[in-house]
């Protein structure tokens, strides 16, 4: 391996929100990596740095180049340049969309447990979550699509998708994206598919482009995409937006210009330039190293604490892990694992009724520090007397 992802870094004074307020407790809960971004990005931005001059600065031809070449490369998906619209994160282009393509009180359908700020950005607009729970079958999660065609209604405007799925780490399949592309196509319900954890994706699975499936998908549709997760570069904030449908396109320019959206920041252009140019080692390496750190999480856990059971994961860094047989309320478990085990996951029931009991945990870090996370975690768990099979 060309970089080093064992080496320990100290976040605490550079104010990561991961690591603010935590001594003695491993943090494993915000969805960034404790690893250094590849060189080459570190270098393109010292570079431009060293140039002095940081005023307004267009995308470049380099820029779109660089989106296009990576997603057709990875995905198979081709995005003509003038489909793409660049915004700091993609929280904020959900607020947008939402903005844009529905009307107070509408409804928008998010499949739960799936990341958190969906329903945040949906309420805080003034619409209506309709919540389409996933289905569990054997460990692995599952859409419902005959729940979903039964709880359409003519206020159903819009559906977010997160593919690949945080938290249950599922690829969602193409038969499964067609399956639900052709539900919102009968119903004229728009898709967001946000594509964020596209690139991280396990051996033997692989993403696609909900807007990939054909035409009428990719024009019933919005894909947001991001360097951020894959290079760990969450803090210089971009990400973007593709609209393929010309309509859905003229509508988000007046949002963007009721909003004065500007250009993104100089080093979020630098630094997606050099990600999606240069990082294709260190993306390969990274997945190769965090796949390696899920099976061995996943294997010590079903050694030494056969109780807690792990979501098999197909892409992702973030495990769905099942604490249930413990027995505990989200408030016992909480304080069980912060006070007694000393981590600090995410807790389940954040991102949906239907998580409660269960723990999301980041294993994007070295491996002497999940090490230590286990090795507590098995140490609690052993010598904890609320567990019972039988739940
Ligand atoms: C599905 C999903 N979308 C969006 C985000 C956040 O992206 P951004 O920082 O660009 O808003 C996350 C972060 O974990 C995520 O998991």
């Amino acid at each position: 391996m060309k970089y080093n992802f064992d080496e320990i870094i100290d976040r605490r004074n550079v104010g990561a929100v991961k690591w603010k307020g935590y001594d003695e407790i491993i943090p494993m809960w915000v969805a960034d990596m404790d690893f250094k971004a590849p060189e080459e990005i570190i270098e393109a931005i010292k570079s431009r740095a060293d140039e002095g001059t940081f005023g307004y600065t267009y995308l470049n031809k380099q820029y779109y180049n660089a989106i296009i070449n990576w997603v057709e490369k990875r995905h198979g998906f081709k995005i003509e340049k003038n489909w793409i619209y660049s915004t700091p994160t993609i929280v904020s282009a959900l607020y947008w969309l939402i903005q844009t393509f529905t009307e107070v009180g509408d409804k928008i359908i998010i499949q739960t447990p799936v990341y958190h700020r969906f329903k945040g950005a949906i309420e805080d607009n003034g619409r209506m979550v309709l919540e389409n729970p996933l289905k569990e079958l054997e460990g692995k999660y599952y859409m419902d699509f005959e729940n979903l065609e039964s709880n359409i209604d003519s206020k159903v405007k819009m559906i977010i998708l997160c593919n690949p799925h945080n938290p249950v780490g599922r690829v969602w399949s193409k038969e499964e994206l067609i399956r639900l592309g052709e539900i919102c196509l009968k119903n004229n319900i728009l898709v967001v598919s946000d594509e964020i954890h596209s690139d991280i994706t396990f051996k033997g699975y692989k993403h696609t482009p909900f807007a990939s499936l054909g035409n009428e998908f990719a024009e019933n549709s919005i894909t947001c995409i991001s360097p951020t997760k894959t290079f760990n570069l969450a803090g210089i904030q971009v990400s973007n937006i593709i609209i393929p449908n010309e309509n859905l396109r003229k509508k988000f320019d007046n949002t963007m210009k009721l909003n004065a959206m500007g250009d993104i920041n100089i080093f979020g252009i630098i630094g997606l330039i050099a990600a999606y140019e240069k990082g294709e080692q260190w993306y390969r390496e990274m997945l190769y190293y965090i796949e390696e750190n899920y099976n061995y999480m996943r294997e010590y856990i079903e050694k030494n604490m056969p109780m807690i059971k792990v979501t098999k994961l197909e892409g992702t860094y973030l495990a769905w892990v099942d604490f249930r047989a413990l027995r505990m309320n989200s408030k016992e478990l909480k304080r069980f694992l912060s006070e007694e085990v000393k981590v600090a996951f995410n807790e389940g029931q954040l991102f949906g009724g239907n998580g409660e009991g269960f723990q999301r945990i980041n294993f994007a870090c070295p491996r002497k520090i999940l090490e230590e996370a286990l090795f507590r975690l098995n140490i609690g768990i052993n010598n904890c007397k609320t567990w019972s099979e039988d739940v």
